[in-house]
């Protein structure tokens, strides 16, 4: 049987998450995806529509399948943490099922288990406020949507993952060297991130043989990136100062990470590996 795969963060053809998929549905996994809730409605009639069917094809011709889209808000882990409004809210009200805990029950009654597991999501309210100036509500926000988020998915998805399985997150430097731009508490909940791999890497490598990594990767101008504002600035950066000077694209992170769920990678967990180039190694720009 292939392996199966439960990709978090998929709301267009242009980030981190959509790369992944693809590189692996190229390497012959099931592709299932969570989507935030939000953000659902405009994704699912964007690919029924065939508006991604050129950025679908793979490799050997054929065109991505994603088997199924799930309503995913991460930051919920049971219906009981919802709020009135949000519950109340339009777009959530349309969907069901979309808090951690209830995907994770879905994908288990529809699919029984899977082999992989990647969180590509990250959200700070305040991310173009220094740190300086961010609140405690938008630095818990931060935190909660892109570190807390991931300790919850790989909570609620171990118990249907098989042993031996891999677990995958998107990290950026800016969690261990200053980044000016990258505010609101996002690189505290980079720092975070990371540091839960190690500790998570412990505990899943030990109760059930799952790998946990997370990529470090260079600038790439996705929607999420676009709304920080800098991201024109970061690439410019990278080609200039960067060991390889080219553009970093999407799909480069998408094949390590390809590489970190096979067994190629079996004795890989815990890491932080960097997909940017070679840029982290730089001590100045030149
Ligand atoms: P993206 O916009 O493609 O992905 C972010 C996704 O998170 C979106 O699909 C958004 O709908 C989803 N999301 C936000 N809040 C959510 C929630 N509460 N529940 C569920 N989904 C939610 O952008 P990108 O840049 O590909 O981001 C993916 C990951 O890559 C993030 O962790 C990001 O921090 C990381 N990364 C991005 C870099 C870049 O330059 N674009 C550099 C290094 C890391």
């Amino acid at each position: 049987r292939g392996k199966r795969a439960f990709i978090a963060g998929v709301a267009d053809d242009n980030g981190y998450g959509w790369a992944i998929a693809k590189s692996l549905a190229a390497s012959g996994a099931e592709i299932l995806v969570g989507t935030w809730v939000p953000a659902l409605n405009i994704f699912e009639t964007s690919l029924r529509r065939g508006k991604f069917d050129e950025s679908r094809l793979l490799p050997d011709g054929s065109l991505m399948e994603i088997t199924k889209v799930y309503p995913l808000d991460a930051v919920f882990d049971n219906p009981e943490d919802v709020p009135e409004d949000v519950k109340a809210n339009k777009r959530y009200a349309g969907s069901s099922n979309w808090t951690v805990q209830e995907v994770a029950e879905s994908v288990k009654q529809d699919y029984g288990s899977i082999d992989i597991l990647v969180h590509s999501l990250a959200n700070g309210p305040e991310v173009t406020k220094p740190l300086l100036e961010t609140s405690r509500k938008g630095y818990l926000a931060a935190i909660s949507a892109s570190s807390y988020s991931y300790v919850s998915l790989l909570r609620h998805f171990i118990p249907l993952m098989n042993p031996g399985g891999s677990s995958i997150s998107l990290t950026y430097i800016a969690s261990e060297r200053i980044i000016p731009g990258y505010g609101g508490g996002m690189s505290s909940a980079k720092a975070a991130l990371e540091s839960d791999t190690r500790v998570l890497a412990f505990e899943a490598g030990r109760k059930n043989r799952i790998r946990v990594n997370t990529i470090s990767a260079g600038p790439l101008r996705s929607r999420a990136a676009k709304a920080i504002g800098f991201i024109d600035t970061m690439i410019e950066y990278s080609l200039a100062n960067a060991p390889l000077q080219k553009e970093l694209s999407a799909d480069e992170v998408g094949n390590v990470a390809a590489f970190l769920a096979s067994p190629l990678a079996s004795a890989v967990t815990g890491t932080v590996m960097y997909v940017d180039n070679g840029l982290n190694v730089m001590g100045v720009g030149v």
